[in-house]
């Protein structure tokens, strides 16, 4: 297993692009098992969850093309099996996105049930509810979800979601553009990711209207047909590099990305005292001369501060003048960054869901242990901040969701670099 280095150096500086939104393309890749057409999604990053997403569909007969632009063409006229294996879905949990399209499509799914992960449970209910409202037979046999329809054609519904759901909402919404009749969503999630799944099925022939709301109609078609997609830009990518120029009291530009996309986060960063300009596809932020000021946060579904900006955000409060709570509401163990993170001479108190948080001038170099996908980046911002040289491992994580993180981060003057898993740290003299 890989290692990245990052040494504490300058203020980060200059452009990047950001690179397409994995929470976006997951879905979009898996929407192809929906119609016997092509389809075309291009702007995909280069990550392993798509590696992994590939694989998935592989092994239910899609036929998959990745064209000089890299983007991917699905094929699935010609799919030959309904069963997602534990052995996939354990390694990526957006794996149970296939359950909606396979039971809509075949009329009939076997879905490992995806184990929780580092950052809570995760349970599936409401996807398994929304499914069986309707008209699918649900049974959970030797750790899978089999899903039945008898034969018949799913029937729209009215849903309620008890709780805001990104990938049920999608589940669902998919399941429900050939089901005979119309369903409604309500208490729908509103990301940004779910609109752009909603346009691409629309693209595909699907009827749905109010995506981005909290109440979704679709009105079931008989078939859907291929189209062409362009992935949106990744949000959670473009906050964590505004994070990095912010606390290296660095100056850059993030091109084709939509700002309104995390007006919480550029809210917030704006707090902070950075000055942030934007325009229809890009962002600027100039951090302020001095300490950025302690901003209080409280993560919520869309268009709330997003959980996946919650650890870079307890990383900049560490670093910054003042004392600020950050308040986790999405997950229920979202706080593995905190400990590395005190190893680096945060000075953090951890209360239940609640981080308070008292900023001090400078952490100082440790080696670090990455968790989950958002708080190992966070630990790479710490090196990039940190006195000496930070050894972060257990990088896989990183690289399941930000694409070539550490060449965009050395084009805007980081030092950082990956070594190999048995390099070990030198004792400081
Ligand atoms: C999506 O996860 C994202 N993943 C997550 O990003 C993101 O953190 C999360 O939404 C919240 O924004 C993808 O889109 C692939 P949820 P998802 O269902 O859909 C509870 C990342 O870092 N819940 O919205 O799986 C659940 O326990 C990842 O890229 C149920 O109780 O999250 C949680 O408390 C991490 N029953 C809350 O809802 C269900 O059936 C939100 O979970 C489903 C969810």
């Amino acid at each position: 297993m890989d290692k990245l280095i990052a040494t504490g150096g300058g203020p980060l500086q200059g452009r990047i692009r950001v690179s397409g939104a994995k929470n976006a393309a997951l879905p979009l890749m898996i929407s192809s098992l929906l119609t016997e057409e092509t389809l075309r999604i291009s702007n995909i990053p280069h990550l392993h969850d798509i590696t992994t997403t590939m694989e998935l569909l592989g092994q239910l007969g899609v036929k998959l093309q990745v064209d000089e632009k890299l983007a991917i063409e699905a094929d699935a006229s010609e799919v030959d099996s309904v069963t997602a294996p534990y052995d996939l879905v354990k390694t990526m949990r957006a794996s149970i996105l296939v359950l909606g399209p396979l039971t809509s499509r075949f009329g009939r799914a076997e879905v490992s049930l995806p184990g929780g992960c580092a950052i809570g449970s995760r349970p599936v209910n409401l996807h398994i509810k929304g499914l069986e409202a309707m008209g699918a037979e649900i049974r959970i046999e030797n750790g899978y979800i089999i899903a039945d329809t008898g034969g018949k054609r799913l029937r729209g519904a009215r849903i309620f979601m008890d709780l805001i759901s990104v990938t049920g909402t999608e589940n669902i919404m998919m399941a429900a553009t050939l089901a005979d009749g119309v369903t409604t969503i309500e208490n729908a999630a509103r990301e940004p990711e779910v609109v752009d799944l909603a346009d691409c099925l629309n693209a595909m022939g699907a009827k749905i209207s109010g995506a981005g709301g909290d109440e979704i109609v679709i009105e079931g078609v008989e078939r859907l047909h291929g189209a062409d997609h362009r992935v949106i830009p990744d949000r959670i990518e473009a906050g964590t590099f505004l994070v990095a120029a912010a606390i290296s009291g660095g100056k850059i530009r993030i091109n084709d990305v939509v700002p309104r996309h995390i007006e919480s986060v550029l809210d917030k960063l704006r707090e902070t005292g950075c000055v942030i300009e934007e325009g229809d596809n890009w962002i600027e932020l100039t951090a302020p001369v001095g300490r950025l000021r302690s901003v209080n946060i409280r993560t919520a579904p869309y268009p709330a501060f997003p959980t996946d900006m919650q650890a870079q955000f307890v990383l900049l409060n560490s670093v910054a003048d003042g004392t600020a709570t950050v308040v986790e509401t999405v997950f229920e163990n979202r706080y593995m960054h905190v400990h590395e993170l005190q190893r680096m001479g945060a000075q953090i108190e951890l209360d239940g869901n609640t981080a308070v948080i008292r900023g001090v001038r400078q952490l100082h170099a440790a080696p670090v242990m990455a968790t989950d996908l958002r708080a190992s980046a966070c630990l790479v911002l710490a090196g990039l901040v940190a006195r000496g040289e930070t050894i972060i491992d257990r990088i896989y994580h990183i690289d399941r969701g930000y694409d070539c993180i550490e060449e965009k981060l050395a084009q805007l003057g980081a030092s950082i670099r990956r070594v190999p898993g048995h390099y070990l740290e030198r004792r400081s003299a």
